[in-house]
């Protein structure tokens, strides 16, 4: 990947201390960093930080360094700003055209990407000339994500703590090459599997497969940003972070995830099955430990029974009349990739299916991805190969394109 110039403006609240993150976090994905902290910003962390870290100097104000007419120069040769934290003030400050310190003057020149990663108290969200800021900001092409609930800096907890830097610089580098996030999803109700099911052999043993749950809570990730209430039903998803913007229930089995997804189902707008299940299981879960060689209940041969195909029994439940979410499947396929998918489309009765080519071990547990998005009318959209939040944002811009989130 080509090295961008990204700038990350620093504004004056405690979390100003996860900026350091983000700004190791480009540098090491081989981006060149400029930091642009407000004056506040400074109270928090010292310069020396920040100069350290992106290896070039730091300045605030619109008179340093005049004769190098940086005011102009860094928003000009910008190709991503991040803004993170970003306090009410300087939300209202750029959502009012200010240009009275040299964040805001940046941001005020620069034509490229804007993603602002609020950070706050909850109240300070909440009001409403906060909220008229964000929804200019919004209207202008700017991404203005969703902050976390949880701890803020005294006691209380609620809305308005910062993402973690990770997931700011995964959100902000989807921004970067698939553009804004926009809101297109307010409103709707996503429900999403991912991860892989298991199924228990003995209270040691399962059965299970290579699913990370990566492409699955990418989904979830990107929905909630651009406004969906997010649900995740989630099987093994080995260390990842959950979304910070959806519901996450944890389920192991298949079982588990159907009555799961089948109980949430008719509230839903959108169905994504990114779960890899499980088709079989032990026809006999052994409530001790199975020894070797030990003739009644056998390690070396283990009966498998089939488990429920979840999402036909949701294609079911819309064809039923139990709800009228748009259904969409992923078909992983290690041959005859798109000819394959089509088939299962058709067998499935889903409305969209994402096929993607697992062969050679790409795809499970790997950060990338890429394939086709099928959908019942004979539409084919190439995905074009990226992270899976890259994946993700591709894949809602075909649901919202192809009205798929509206027909509820
Ligand atoms: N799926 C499901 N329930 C199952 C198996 C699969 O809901 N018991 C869903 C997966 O979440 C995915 C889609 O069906 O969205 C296709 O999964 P895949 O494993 O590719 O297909 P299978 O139906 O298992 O078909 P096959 O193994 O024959 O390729």
């Amino acid at each position: 990947m080509s090295q961008r110039n990204v700038v990350v403006g620093v504004a004056g609240g405690i979390a100003a201390y996860k900026a350091c993150h983000l700004i190791r976090d480009f540098k090491e994905a081989g981006d060149d960093v400029r930091v642009v902290p407000t004056a506040n910003a400074l109270n928090f962390v010292g310069a020396a930080t920040f100069e350290a870290l992106s290896g070039h100097p730091v300045d605030t104000g619109v008179f340093e360094r005049v004769d190098e007419v940086q005011h102009v120069r860094i928003g000009q040769e910008a190709d991503l700003i991040v803004v993170a934290p970003a306090t009410a003030d300087v939300i209202a400050r750029i959502a009012a055209g200010r240009a009275d310190d040299l964040l805001t003057a940046t941001v005020l020149v620069a034509t490229c990407p804007v993603v602002v990663a609020p950070a706050m108290h909850t109240e300070m969200w909440h009001n409403a000339a906060t909220q008229t800021n964000v929804a200019t900001l919004r209207s202008r092409g700017v991404t203005v994500l969703e902050p976390a609930h949880g701890r803020l800096t005294g006691k209380d907890s609620g809305p308005g703590r910062l993402l973690e830097p990770q997931a700011i610089a995964e959100l902000a580098r989807t921004v970067a090459t698939t553009g804004p996030l926009g809101r297109p999803l307010e409103g709707k109700r996503v429900l999403v599997s991912a991860g892989g099911t298991q199924e228990n052999i003995d209270p040691v043993r399962y059965v299970g497969n290579r699913s990370s749950g990566r492409q699955g809570f990418a989904l979830a990730d990107i929905a909630a940003h651009k406004g969906a209430q997010v649900t995740v039903v989630a099987g093994n998803t080995e260390a990842l972070e959950t979304p910070a913007g959806a519901d996450v229930v944890r389920v192991t089995s298949t079982r588990d995830m159907e009555r799961e997804m089948r109980s949430r189902a008719p509230e839903a707008d959108v169905v994504i099955m990114a779960a890899a299940v499980a088709d079989y299981r032990p026809a006999h879960e052994a409530t001790s430990k199975l020894k070797k060689g030990q003739a009644d209940a056998s390690l070396e041969r283990i009966e498998l029974v089939e488990n429920p195909d979840i999402l036909r029994g949701l294609v079911d439940m819309r064809d039923n009349g139990e709800t009228t979410a748009a259904i969409m499947g992923f078909a992983a396929e290690t041959d005859n990739a798109l000819e394959y998918g089509k088939a299962k489309l058709a067998r499935k009765g889903a409305d969209l299916l994402m096929v993607n080519d697992v062969s050679g071990g790409k795809v499970f547990g790997q950060a990338r991805n890429s394939g086709w998005l099928l959908s019942r009318d004979g539409g084919v959209a190439t995905i074009e190969d990226g992270t899976k939040h890259e994946v993700a944002a591709q894949i809602w811009s075909a649901i919202e394109a192809a009205g798929h989130d509206t027909e509820a």
